[in-house]
């Protein structure tokens, strides 16, 4: 299958209203992107498709949302602190600051495992490749450093006091160390799993490919707790729910594959990424991991509280194992702007572009377009009557065909035309997004028909 362009998405994005630069009247602040009008719908229904697949839809299964700014002994227990870093390496000649596993990666094209290689490894295979920078073209390296990722801020409730406290790198910590509020309020026996979305920072290294890899972008995180000897059935079972989401949310099986990871953490047991064909290649867009106690063993010694479960049929007493499935929001919502793209050849020569989405995370489900002009004032009345129940957009400028173009370009499924029959029998026509077939319904009709056709299943 043929890559799609990133520049042209990019291009649709900023100009339809679904991602702007950040800061972009300041000459933007890297790395940053602010969502627009239709973007920020786009996101939203990828999030609540997430949260129905994983909180609502599967018994014991709960939601939490934890604070971004937490106890920095979170992140001694965590390892952060000590150890969330990246090797990097600057060119001495142009100053640019990459990072040296990717180097060994694109050198190689995949053929070498970087992320598993020491920083002797990497040094060593950068410099008998004579790999050069990939933006001046010398070979120029400083050697290699770790470069840490997290966010440092600080905080002083009295004058002149400065206490370092951290932007969280992941919200998974914010689930753990409520472990204990999280069971006890729920009554929830094992194996069950707690759902977060909310914001992480990362000081990355490389950031870029637009929405792919940012400094600052929401996680979906969700935890289970389990028995340790439940875990790898756990793992599996996460890893075919975490796949069939991807589907389910508009992203082709032959653009998904499973990639194990070349190396483990120390504490783990097994994991493994979901990636994504994007226009820039097969690259991540999930993890899921098998952390085994890992993480409440951890929170257990730096807190000083047991993070002991007791089993109600067995009284056995151990600290559960966690299995979590964590998936960017914005890198998703990137993948599926790539899946839904499409330019399609018109009978007439005129080329139309098109975004596919799945009807249920479209921004708009529907669009109200009265055909001329003095037929506004009942096409508003249609209007209202959805926008009560759908995000419904309203354009009466313009050609149709024009207009149809636009809703094909940000996505939405239905157009409903206002023409001059409605006035005499109240029936309009609805056109379908994909198809640009039409059919006429009463206005009445016009709820039931949507409403089906945009439920996430
Ligand atoms: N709690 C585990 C964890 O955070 P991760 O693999 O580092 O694991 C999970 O991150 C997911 O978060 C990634 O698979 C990716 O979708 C998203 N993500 C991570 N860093 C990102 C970044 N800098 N920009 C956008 N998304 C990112």
């Amino acid at each position: 299958m043929e890559l799609k362009n990133m520049d042209k998405i990019v291009n649709l994005c900023k100009s339809r209203g679904f991602v702007f630069p950040g800061s972009e009247i300041y000459g933007g602040f890297a790395n940053t992107w602010d969502f627009g009008p239709v973007g920020v719908e786009l996101k939203n229904n990828i999030k609540r498709a997430w949260w129905k697949r994983f909180v609502q839809e599967p018994p014991n299964s709960y939601g939490a949302d934890a604070s971004i700014l937490m106890n920095p002994m979170v992140w001694q227990a965590s390892g952060h602190a000590q150890s969330f870093s990246d090797p990097k390496m600057d060119c001495k000649s142009c100053k640019q600051r990459f990072r040296a596993d990717n180097l060994v990666e694109e050198f190689s094209k995949g053929t070498v495992a970087a992320e598993a290689m020491t920083n002797e490894e990497l040094e060593k295979y950068i410099n008998e490749n004579k790999i050069k920078c990939p933006h001046c073209g010398n070979f120029n390296w400083t050697p290699i450093r770790q470069f840490k990722l997290m966010f440092e801020t600080s905080r002083g409730t009295l004058e002149g006091e400065k206490d370092v406290v951290y932007l969280r790198p992941e919200t998974a910590q914010g689930v753990y160390v409520n472990f204990l509020n999280l069971q006890r309020t729920t009554r929830a026996k094992l194996p069950f799993s707690v759902a977060q979305i909310g914001k992480s920072f990362r000081n990355e290294v490389t950031p870029g490919n637009f929405l792919f890899r940012t400094i600052e972008f929401e996680q979906m995180e969700h935890q289970t707790f389990c028995k340790a000897e439940d875990a790898f059935e756990i793992y599996e079972e996460t890893k075919k729910r975490a796949l069939q989401f991807a589907e389910d949310v508009g992203l082709k099986e032959e653009n998904l594959r499973f990639h194990d990871h070349d190396k483990l953490a120390f504490y783990a047991k097994a994991a493994c990424d979901i990636q994504y064909r994007f226009p820039i290649g097969w690259e991540e867009l999930n993890g899921i991991h098998h952390r085994s106690q890992h993480d409440l063993s951890k929170h257990q010694e730096y807190s000083g509280k047991s993070m002991v479960y007791v089993d109600p049929v067995t009284n056995e007493k151990f600290v559960p194992t966690v299995v979590e499935y964590a998936i960017g929001a914005d890198r998703l919502t990137l993948a599926v702007l790539c899946e839904a793209y499409d330019e399609e050849t018109l009978e007439n020569g005129e080329t139309r572009v098109v975004l596919h989405f799945n009807p249920a995370i479209a921004p708009y489900k529907v669009a109200v377009l009265p055909l001329q002009k003095n037929l506004s004032d009942k096409a508003k009345e249609v209007y209202s009557l959805l926008a009560k129940q759908f995000m419904c957009d309203f354009d009466d400028a313009g050609s149709i065909g024009k207009r149809y173009r636009r809703e094909d370009e940000i996505g939405t499924p239905f157009c409903v035309t206002v023409d001059f029959e409605t006035l005499e029998n109240n029936t309009v026509t609805i056109r379908d997004r994909d198809t640009m077939q039409q059919i006429r319904l009463n206005i009445s009709e016009i709820v039931p028909y949507i409403s089906e056709k945009i439920i996430f299943n």
